[in-house]
């Protein structure tokens, strides 16, 4: 293809959105967005994915897309005297090769979070692993959103004195622009414990106790209490945070969002009171809806105000241009705006800066996280343990043999058929840990480790009490909702499948696989009508045997245990639990440090490497 006419594509698609390479959405059924009184847009663990997802049609318009997006909802909201805030509950960085692979690693995240006008923000716990991208929070997205940035359980060390104080405000109270509707919000972040040693996450607990938290629940003067943070909705945090707020004030209605476990999900607490889940990755924008709530206006007449009642609805949005401009009701000339589309461009600049097209390989077939069962020949799970553990580990001397165990939280996100480029190595594994190891354990123990991290016992006690999940987060969400698993008919949970919705007959040729929500208000809570995707338990840890197979008549006597680095700690712990006694000074770090990410991306450069300008 000429330069010339690569550029003129380029600009003719640019100018509708959405980024150069992703594909154009697909037409499907939809359903309306419940417009109401006080509205919601919602993001959360966007993981860095401001391009959108350039290999899948459902999820393929990016930022620039939402700027758009969001005005003319905002513009419908001024027209009509109704109100329409957004809101980001964390995560924003850490996933994705735009932030991964720059230098320095926020370089060009925070520009482009700072272009939505974002009304109530907070920090993730991704934020706050590393002490640098915690001060980025602190120099860079709590000044870009002065005011709507809240961290009712976080304090920083600031960078510039060296004094502990609050990230940000603890809460704030505010009216909405049109209808003014009195809003108390706070902002708050699960009891996270593997920050750096520059943040602290005050315990829930101990956050409802204090004096400024007790203080501002005694304001009669409110309509609506709103309650947004990198909390799953179903964890104990919430329903602390809701016990607590509703001792307080017995009527007032409460709203919460939440995130963390990257899935959709909408919890009814009670009938003035909900909370919604917005999915992960820019694959859903999250929308809710409340009516019926009172407003200062009408505080003079209690009589009309006793006629309402409060009402709540959600939806979620399938992150694409069709939904979008179905939406706004408006076309491909219509829906984009100017500061969209120079958005839109900026990421394009940034993701060609970054050379995220170049190819390592082809991947010859689609790998799964959760659509396949493990192990599968088309599970991701599988591939490590079968192939690339087992053909790029060496154990720490020739004649040795080894064991590699890995969580299953490493891996973020599937390998479609087709190019294997930089950007999907960093969607697959953006972490920068490497492997460690531990030589000459007796492999009669060392071969105990698997069952010890992946079944019941005090290995999964001790983590649970520690909060610390090995798996991807859906499917740690997934452990608290088995419903989640029904749709991928697995052997190990044989649930019913769910009864066709009235809705669906007839059309059911024309569905193509996406999200099918089933939440605490029913079936219908996505706004494209998919069918179902299979979703299969993942466990734990995997483990490659490096020099023997564990198939065969005779084992090793000793062997090395090697390890992704972020587990340490449970491999300690586990070998102490089998009687084998060894501290963190017996273990070496494998290859130089050498990143399981780049483990990866050489076994792909020297087994899918194809010469030709295609892939096949
Ligand atoms: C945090 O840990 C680093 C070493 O890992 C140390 O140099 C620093 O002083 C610690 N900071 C605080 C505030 O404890
Ligand atoms: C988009 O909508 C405008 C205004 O309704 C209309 O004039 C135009 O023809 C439409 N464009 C397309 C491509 O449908
Ligand atoms: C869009 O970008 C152009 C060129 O950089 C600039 O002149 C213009 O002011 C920008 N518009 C908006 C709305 O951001
Ligand atoms: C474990 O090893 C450490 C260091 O070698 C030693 O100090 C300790 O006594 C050992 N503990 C047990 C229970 O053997």
């Amino acid at each position: 293809m000429s330069r010339n006419l690569l550029v003129s594509l380029i600009l003719v698609h640019g100018t509708f959105g959405a980024q150069p390479s992703a594909p154009a959405p697909k037409a499907a059924p939809l359903r309306e967005l419940p417009w109401a009184q006080l509205n919601f847009l919602h993001t959360t663990d966007i993981h860095g994915w401001w391009g959108g997802h350039v290999q899948e049609a459902s999820f393929s318009a990016d930022w620039g897309d939402y700027i758009s997006f969001a005005k003319h909802l905002r513009d419908r909201a001024d027209a009509e005297g109704s109100d329409l805030l957004l809101i980001d509950t964390g995560d924003r960085i850490e996933g994705n090769a735009i932030y991964d692979s720059s230098k320095p690693r926020g370089k060009f995240t925070y520009e482009i979070a700072k272009k939505q006008n974002i009304d109530l923000i907070c920090s993730g716990n991704h934020e706050l692993y590393k002490a640098e991208s915690a001060d980025g929070e602190f120099l860079h997205t709590v000044p870009d959103f002065k005011g709507n940035y809240l961290a009712s359980n976080l304090d920083i060390i600031n960078p510039e004195n060296g004094q502990r104080q609050p990230l940000a405000p603890r809460y704030k109270k505010f009216k909405t622009k049109n209808q003014g509707i009195r809003i108390l919000a706070f902002g708050f972040i699960f009891d996270f414990t593997g920050n750096d040693n520059n943040t602290f996450v005050i315990p829930v607990e101990q956050t409802v106790k204090e004096a400024w938290f007790r203080d501002a629940l005694k304001d009669k003067d409110i309509d609506l209490v709103l309650v947004y943070g990198h909390v799953d909705v179903r964890s104990a945090e919430y329903a602390l945070l809701y016990k607590t707020i509703r001792s307080a004030q017995w009527d007032t209605p409460i709203q919460f969002f939440g995130g963390h476990s990257h899935i959709r999900d909408y919890k009814i607490f009670d009938s003035a009171s909900v909370a919604l889940e917005s999915g992960r990755y820019m694959e859903t924008i999250g929308f809710m809806s409340i009516s019926g709530l009172r407003t200062a206006s009408f505080d003079k007449s209690p009589a009309q105000q006793q006629k309402t009642k409060v009402s709540f609805s959600r939806r979620y949005i399938d992150n694409n241009l069709f939904s979008m401009h179905h939406h706004t009701d408006r076309n491909k000339t219509t829906f984009p705006t100017e500061h969209g589309l120079n958005v839109t461009s900026a990421i394009g600049d940034a993701r060609e800066s970054l050379g995220l097209g170049e190819r390592y390989g082809c991947a010859p077939h689609d790998l799964w996280v959760s659509r396949r069962p493990y192990p599968h020949e088309e599970s991701i799970f599988t591939w490590l343990d079968t192939q690339v553990l087992p053909q790029s580990i060496k154990p720490s001397e020739e004649d040795k043999k080894a064991i590699v165990i890995t969580n299953t939280g490493g891996i973020r996100f599937d390998v479609f058929k087709g190019p294997f480029t930089k950007d999907t190595k960093f969607l697959v594994s953006p972490f920068t840990s490497g492997l460690r190891y531990i030589k000459d354990v007796p492999y009669k123990s060392a071969s105990q480790l698997i069952k010890l991290l992946n079944n019941e016992g005090p290995i999964l006690d001790a983590m649970r009490g520690g909060n610390t999940y090995l798996q991807p987060p859906e499917h740690v969400a997934a452990q608290y909702r088995p419903e989640l698993y029904a749709a991928g008919q697995s052997q190990e949970l044989s649930y019913a499948a769910h009864e066709q919705t009235p809705l669906l007959v007839g059309l059911k040729d024309e569905l193509f696989p996406g999200y099918t929500t089933h939440d605490d208000a029913g079936k219908d809570g996505d706004d494209t009508i998919h069918s179902a995707i299979p979703f299969y338990q993942v466990p734990n840890c995997v483990q490659a045997s490096i020099g023997f197979d564990t198939n065969d008549e005779e084992m090793p006597g000793v062997v090395d245990v090697m390890y992704n680095e972020f587990i340490e700690k449970w491999m300690l712990l586990g070998l102490g639990y089998l009687g084998e006694n060894f501290t963190s000074d017996d273990t070496h770090s494998y290859a130089d440090g050498k990143s399981f990410t780049n483990i990866m991306t050489d076994w792909v450069k020297e087994h899918w490497n194809v010469a030709s300008e295609e892939c096949p």
